[in-house]
């Protein structure tokens, strides 16, 4: 039975794998994969691993020489993996798709939660305040939804803007062909949009793409939701941006320093992040701690084409699920249709 080493497992994770799991000994680990923690995988075949977790050249090496064969991220993102590292070493398969309509419909929920400050007034009435001073919102119907990456769970996100009448402006360097929506450049979509989401993968090119001067030409008042990266704003620039009322309102599941904090319990600690502990104090931003993909059939889908992951690899046959810093590049698209067969 192959052995696999999963990092960074939580109780909900040990369920849905468990349920479709028969044929692989899977030696849950609740550390996160580090270059401190990677010697755990010795006499293991895999490791799975999450988007908090370090795979930098260090760790990469270590899982190597201890027999690691293959990495299996049971997440679409993948910017936290060193692939050049990891190139002719370990394969690297991860799950491109589960449920995009999870992401979608929790970007939804941020979007809909700051809005009407639901969050706020769920504090309130628990409290018997029944008064709704402050909690004034704007109608989404008739207004502006940028969105940024077109991906599946950009499309997906497209479709529930559409549901509340929304216009919807779109950009990607990559744009879906015969799309059924409006594409515009970056400059277009900052300065006339009411809401910007972000559903782009965090790359090179983009790290703190929404920064000062994206802030800059940006509606006053305009709501930002990030489900994607939290490296794709600059947290500094948000912070001046809700000061001055630039941004009316940020629903953020992401966070660029997440890594340290999310996924864990910290309330009994001294926040050592400036910038989380003042996007927290403001009265409007929502943040979540990255759960946008948590549902039942997002949790069901990773577990089963996580496996079925692992399940080519062994078998030897294509892998079309592999990523590769080929990939990494940004040929992306190209790369993953052209190929048949393994990276390397
Ligand atoms: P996808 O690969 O289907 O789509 C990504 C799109 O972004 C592509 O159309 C691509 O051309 C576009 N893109 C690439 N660079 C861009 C740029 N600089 N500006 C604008 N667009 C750009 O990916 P999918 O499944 O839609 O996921 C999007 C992102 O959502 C992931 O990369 C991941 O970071 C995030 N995510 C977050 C989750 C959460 O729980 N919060 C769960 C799953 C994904």
């Amino acid at each position: 039975m192959k052995k696999i080493a999963f990092y960074d497992a939580k109780p909900y994770d040990r369920e849905s794998f468990d349920a479709v799991n028969d044929h692989y000994d899977i030696m849950y680990i609740e550390s996160k994969l580090t270059s401190q923690t990677a010697v755990i995988s010795k006499g293991c075949d895999a490791v799975c691993a999450f988007v908090n977790d370090d795979l930098d050249s260090e760790a990469i090496d270590i899982m190597y020489n201890n027999g690691v064969k293959v990495i299996a991220m049971r997440c679409a993102g993948y910017s936290n993996v060193d692939f050049k590292a990891a190139y002719k070493k370990i394969n690297v398969v991860r799950v491109p798709a589960y449920s995009p309509h999870a992401v979608a419909e929790h970007a939804a929920a941020l979007l809909t939660g700051l809005n009407r400050k639901i969050y706020k007034a769920y504090n309130r009435t628990r409290d018997f305040n029944f008064s709704i001073n402050g909690l004034t919102g704007f109608d989404l119907y008739g207004k502006t939804a940028g969105i940024i990456g077109t991906g599946k769970i950009g499309q997906a996100f497209i479709e529930v803007c559409r549901g509340f009448g929304m216009k919807v402006l779109a950009y990607d360097p990559y744009p879906v062909k015969d799309a059924d929506f409006e594409y515009t450049d970056l400059d277009t979509l900052f300065s006339q949009s009411d809401v910007i989401s972000l559903h782009c993968p965090l790359t090179d090119e983009n790290n703190r793409l929404i920064d000062k001067k994206a802030f800059s030409r940006m509606k006053k008042g305009v709501l930002l939701i990030n489900t994607s990266r939290g490296a794709l704003i600059n947290s500094t620039d948000l912070l001046e941006a809700l000061k001055d009322g630039t941004v009316g309102g940020a629903g953020l599941d992401v966070y660029e320093e997440e890594g340290d904090f999310f996924f864990k319990d910290c309330s009994d600690k001294i926040m050592q992040d400036d910038n989380l502990s003042l996007l927290l104090s403001k009265p409007n931003v929502l943040l979540t701690s990255h759960q946008a993909f948590l549902t039942e059939e997002a949790l069901d889908g990773i577990a089963r084409t996580t496996l079925s992951n692992l399940d080519a690899f062994f078998a030897g046959g294509d892998l079309p699920n592999e990523v590769c810093y080929q990939c990494e590049t940004g040929k992306i698209e190209e790369c993953r249709n052209n190929r048949k067969g393994r990276c390397f």
